[in-house]
């Protein structure tokens, strides 16, 4: 589980994070520039304040036209994995300096782009990000398109041997969880579906579990 603090209240963030952390094996961070998104949100010094706060796996989704330009910042704050998108190009390098870095290296694919944009890095990347919604704002519905973008990437992966980890991003509850799990990801960020509900923590074990049944099934 990785609980997005996109929908956590800014104001109490140390506490909302705490409050969940027996369920997050990921803390999600959704970094948004205003321009490869319309939205903004936060950069490096509130993963610094997190980082000294929490010892969670900071898992940094940077929806960012220049994410480059900041990897270092990331990095020195404390952030574990990066992801960029592969849409704005230059992947190679990116990949290249996140592994100089010291990052775990992820690649992140909007719903409109095929998946076969990735494929050429799959044997190169930590993570792949898989979004089931158009990014830049929570509490969007899921898309269905990512569930066979999931299931070709986990084929290529088991094919290839890599240890590659799928991680889906966007309208994930217990209901659209169970599709995203059965085709092979294994990583689920939530945002509105666990901090906008009135036991949090309730939420992210039910998403958890619904997961889980659905890889037994
Ligand atoms: C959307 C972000 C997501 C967002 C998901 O651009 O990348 O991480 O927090 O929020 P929900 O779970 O509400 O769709
Ligand atoms: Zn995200």
């Amino acid at each position: 589980m990785a609980p997005s603090i996109l929908s956590a209240d800014f104001a109490q963030l140390g506490a909302q994070i705490d409050l969940v952390r027996p369920e997050t094996d990921w803390l999600h961070v959704d970094v948004m520039d205003g321009h490869f998104v319309p939205n903004l949100t936060i950069g490096p010094p509130v993963v610094a304040s997190i980082r000294r706060h929490t010892d969670a796996y900071l898992d940094c989704h940077l929806m960012m036209t220049d994410p480059g330009d900041y990897l270092k910042a990331f990095a020195d704050a404390g952030a574990d994995s990066c992801s960029v998108h592969v849409e704005v190009g230059g992947t190679a390098d990116l990949i290249a300096e996140m592994r100089s870095l010291g990052l775990h290296a992820g690649l992140a694919v909007n719903p409109e782009t095929p998946i076969e944009a990735c494929e050429p890095w799959l044997d190169r990347i930590d993570l792949l990000l898989v979004m089931s919604v158009h990014p830049g704002f929570g509490g969007q519905h899921f898309m269905e398109e990512a569930v066979p973008k999931v299931a070709r990437a986990a084929a290529i992966a088991g094919r290839d041997h890599l240890a590659l980890t799928i991680e889906v991003d966007g309208g994930i509850d217990t209901e659209t969880v169970t599709g995203v799990a059965g085709a092979g990801a294994t990583t689920f960020v939530a945002g509105s579906a666990i901090f906008g509900q009135a036991d949090p923590l309730a939420a992210a074990r039910a998403i958890r579990v619904a997961a889980e049944r659905a890889v037994a099934a």
